[in-house]
């Protein structure tokens, strides 16, 4: 199998390898860049976890859910070449001796390697654990050498502006700030990554991509599943905290930046910064009036029944938690004053639908009759499960008449290429190889934290008249008047 040598020979730890994440997700990514030949020539993936499983055992678990989540197939030959790689190591957490034992184990991988390796920690835990780990390795000296270690951090990092900086003090402690990969997996997606490429690469949309163009922005990120197995966690965590922080405000920056001077990483993160830094912070007695939170009933999805949010596994019967959020924000910069930005996102909704509408302004004057109403335009630009780019604008009716019409054209990823890698590859490609573009710095969390911290702060000391929505639904009637004050629709 052909590999990238140009990657350091490379030890991935993955800490929580017996989750969720790491089989629906990591352990796919790991397989496709293997057969797409981007793994180094050399590396082994140590999978962490507290149960007492052999390599047998803990391949054979991998190979199983390769078969259910891989983009690629997997066959024989390739997954013989693959399994080799993969090591599985009893670990406690919070236990210092587990740690002794894998540098030891880490050792004999280097001396296999004939030098020391590259270190890549994926913690696919739970924000409570981090510290711990850190802690472990900084104490052990599992990650002695900034320039060959890094450590991954699955969002939410922290719960709050205060905890993400202390955690990012605590972090400061054992990694510099290059060896911190904070993971919004949103980044990778193709779609999204894009929005780069078609604001900043044409000179057609940029000139009308400010106020003066643009009546509304608007993101969607809806689910048609609610909590399934994680109801733990999601209890702990919320719509506003699993979804809002982190991937609609990385969205959002990718929408209202600043033309980046190059393609350096601090450079697009710094434009990003920015953009956090102008978001009008929500005054603590105007949440009602910006935000709207929501949590599923019971409804019916694709023709069949489903179950209220409280009466999900390891749900409170009285669970104050949401799981529908929207909000409306504003940018306090030249470019965007005035313009509302309307995000929103919920589970067990209609349909499985991301997708960024930009509403163009409708025009001052109409040189057609009143019966041939006219629809603004817009650019929807639609990240998943559809993956292409909208433009909506007016035609002349085929006719003898001049009667009009709205039509789209539409730039389709899939016919170009059906075949898209996953937002996780791109990502752990990109941690292999020591890019931090897509990757959040310190600053970034905290200040993404401090956009949302006044309607944390409301909700946590107010119970809300929970359910509000049907599962099946666009959510609570409350986000469609939030809308609607302005004279605005969801789109
Ligand atoms: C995760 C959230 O970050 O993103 C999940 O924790 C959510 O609750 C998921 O379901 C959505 O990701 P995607 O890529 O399926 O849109």
């Amino acid at each position: 199998m052909m590999n990238n040598n140009t990657l350091n020979a490379t030890n991935i730890l993955i800490f929580g390898a017996t989750g969720d994440l790491a089989k629906r997700k990591l352990f796919p990514a790991f397989y496709n860049l293997f057969i797409d030949g981007r793994m180094p020539d050399n590396f082994n993936i140590i999978a962490l976890g507290r149960s007492d499983h052999n390599d047998e055992y803990f391949r054979n678990y991998i190979k199983v859910n390769l078969e259910a989540f891989s983009r690629k197939n997997v066959t024989a030959e390739e997954w013989d070449s693959f399994q080799s790689h993969i090591t599985y190591f009893q670990h406690q957490l919070d236990d210092e001796s587990s740690y002794i034992n894998l540098n030891q184990k880490l050792e004999e991988l280097d001396s296999q390697f004939g030098m020391r390796g590259n270190r890549l920690f994926y913690l696919s835990i739970g924000p409570n654990f981090v510290a711990t780990i850190s802690n472990h390795i900084k104490k052990t000296s599992l990650a002695s050498q900034a320039d060959k270690d890094r450590i991954i951090i699955e969002k939410p990092f922290g719960y709050n502006k205060q905890s993400a900086i202390e955690l990012n003090q605590l972090l400061s402690e054992t990694f510099e700030e290059k060896q911190i990969y904070r993971i919004d997996h949103y980044l990778g997606k193709e779609t999204v990554q894009n929005i780069l490429a078609f604001r900043f690469g044409n000179s057609i949309f940029e000139p009308l991509w400010n106020h003066r163009h643009i009546e509304s922005v608007q993101i969607t990120v809806a689910e048609e599943v609610g909590v399934e197995t994680r109801g733990g966690f999601y209890e702990q965590t919320g719509a506003l905290r699993d979804m809002v922080q982190n991937h609609l405000l990385q969205v959002l920056c990718m929408v209202a930046m600043e033309a980046p001077l190059s393609l350096e990483s601090d450079e697009i993160r710094d434009r990003k910064v920015d953009v956090l830094k102008s978001i009008r912070r929500i005054p603590a007695d105007k949440v009602d009036y910006y935000a709207v939170r929501g949590q599923y009933g019971e409804g019916e999805i694709n023709g069949k029944k489903a179950r209220a949010y409280r009466e999900e596994e390891g749900i409170a019967p009285d669970s104050n938690t949401e799981t529908f959020v929207a909000v409306k924000f504003y940018i306090d910069n030249e470019r965007w004053q005035n313009v509302p930005f309307y995000v929103r996102t919920g589970k067990k909704m209609k349909e499985k639908q991301s997708y960024i509408t930009i509403q163009f302004k409708p025009l001052p004057h109409s040189t057609f009759s009143d019966t041939n109403p006219l629809s603004a335009n817009r650019l929807i630009i639609n990240i998943q499960p559809l993956m292409d780019i909208r433009l909506q604008f007016m035609t002349k009716k085929q006719g003898l008449s001049m009667a009009l019409r709205p039509v789209e054209m539409i730039f389709d990823y899939f016919a170009c290429k059906e075949d898209t890698p996953e937002a996780y590859e791109t990502l752990l490609q990109d941690a292999l190889e020591g890019d931090l573009t897509l990757f959040m710095r310190s600053d970034q969390v905290e200040e993404a934290w401090d956009v949302v911290t006044t309607i944390q702060e409301d909700w946590a000391n107010k119970k809300a008249p929970f359910p509000n929505y049907d599962a099946g639904s666009w959510g609570p009637k409350e986000s469609f008047d939030l809308v609607e004050r302005q004279g605005h629709t969801w789109a």
